[in-house]
Formats: structure tokens, C-alpha cells, sequence
């Protein structure tokens, strides 16, 4: 059985106090914080880089037991593994689309210390990953187009969910775009156990309401 992780996605924060609500969203019960880095080419906005990054590690260190899920929405992702790695974030997501060699884009993470997470458009199938799930980490599968948070979930995407979870029944499965309180049944019934939500979670009034009803959900 795959354990449940919220990953609150700092793009719905409000950047002037990103330490404090990220510090927040931790105390509510996210293990996860869920970092998406931008570049304006592989997908059209820019969001943050190493600087915040590294700022927010040093405000929470890694034995302070917060899992840095970076979700690379750039091309050429080799690019920026030596430096991701060095500010010892915990996982390197990198998407499917934006490589021509995942295999040594794989090993290039791992050689740098980090988890390795593949992450797939809306148009791209669950098949590619048929050879990759016992390579990885974990699979994306991206339940809104790459890009920014705030949009409307698409259900249609879980059968690419179910699809993966059984193929791969122990590897951490992640679902990002629209997830919260009215599209968590499908996606935890699909079998997705990595939950990302920005605005459901940073907008929220009850934070640790909102972060343990997602847990529950996966976890029934
Ligand atoms: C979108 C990002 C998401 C986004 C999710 O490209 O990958 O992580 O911030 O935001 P919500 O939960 O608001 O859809
Ligand atoms: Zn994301």
C-alpha cells in the first residue's frame, strides 16, 4: 500500500510571505512542498528559481522531515540538475516532453542525490512510461496543462492514473492541477497517493482540514 503525501504547490502562495506559509502549510500536516519551477520556454510563464529555492531550504533544512518536490516545467532540464542537487532539494521532476534521453537524464539525478520523478502532459500517454516506472521514483500525470494553478481539473485524465497504479503498484503516483476537496474521490479512486494543491490549500481558511481530508481520501 502506497502512503499518502499532500504537496501544498507554492505557486498559490502569497511570495511576500512564502517562509511563513510554507512553515504553515508544514505544521497543518503537508509533508511535501511542491516547487514549480517555470522557465517561460517549455511552458508560457515564469514562476521561481535557485534563489527561492535555496532560500526556503535554509529556512527548513532537510531533517526538518518537508520532502522539496521541484517540478521542472523547462527545457533542457539537464541544464539545472548540478544545482538543484547542491541545494539538496529532495526530488527532480522532470517532464517527459522536454528530454530526448530520459534514461541518462535519470541517472544524471541520481548521480546528484536526488529522487526522480517523470512528469507527463495531457496529451502525452501512459504508455511512455511502460519501460520507466521501475527506473523512477515517481510519475506525474498532469491534470491541467503546464503552465499555471488555478485551472479546472480534468477527469479524463484518470484513466492514465489507473493505468500506472497497476502497472506500478508500489511507485509514488502524483496528480497536479485542480486537485482539492470536489476532485480528490477520483483521483484517490484512480490510485493517485502524491496529492498537489495550491489554491486549495493556500487559499484555504482551514488548512489542516483541507490537508487531512486529501490524506483520508487517499488513505481509505
Ligand atoms: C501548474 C503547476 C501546478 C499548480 C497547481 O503548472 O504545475 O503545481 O501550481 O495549482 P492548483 O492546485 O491551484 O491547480
Ligand atoms: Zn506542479
Amino acid at each position: 500500500m502506497v502512503k499518502a503525501h499532500i504537496a501544498p504547490s507554492i505557486l498559490a502562495c502569497d511570495f511576500t510571505q512564502l517562509g511563513s506559509q510554507c512553515q504553515h502549510a508544514h505544521s497543518c500536516g503537508a509533508d511535501w512542498l511542491h516547487l514549480d519551477v517555470m522557465d517561460g520556454h517549455f511552458v508560457p510563464n515564469i514562476s521561481l528559481g535557485f534563489p527561492v529555492i535555496q532560500s526556503l531550504r535554509n529556512l527548513i533544512p532537510k531533517d526538518q522531515g518537508v520532502y522539496f518536490d521541484c517540478h521542472m516545467m523547462v527545457s533542457n532540464p539537464e541544464q539545472w540538475v548540478e544545482e538543484l542537487g547542491n541545494i539538496k532539494v529532495d526530488q527532480f521532476t522532470f517532464h517527459y516532453e522536454s528530454t530526448k534521453d530520459p534514461l541518462a537524464l535519470i541517472k544524471k539525478i541520481r548521480e546528484h542525490g536526488m529522487k526522480v520523478g517523470v512528469a507527463l502532459k495531457p496529451n502525452t500517454p501512459a504508455e511512455v512510461v511502460d519501460n520507466l516506472g521501475e527506473l523512477v521514483d515517481m510519475v506525474l500525470v498532469m491534470t491541467v496543462e503546464p503552465g499555471f494553478g488555478g485551472q479546472s481539473f480534468m477527469p479524463e485524465m484518470m484513466p492514465k492514473v489507473k493505468y500506472i497504479r497497476d502497472k506500478f503498484t508500489s511507485l509514488d503516483v502524483q496528480v497536479d492541477g485542480g486537485l482539492g476537496l470536489k476532485t480528490i474521490d477520483a483521483a484517490a479512486e484512480a490510485g493517485a497517493n502524491v496529492i498537489v494543491a495550491g489554491t486549495a490549500i493556500f487559499n484555504a481558511e482551514d488548512q489542516k482540514k483541507v490537508i487531512d481530508t486529501l490524506k483520508q481520501k487517499v488513505n481509505e
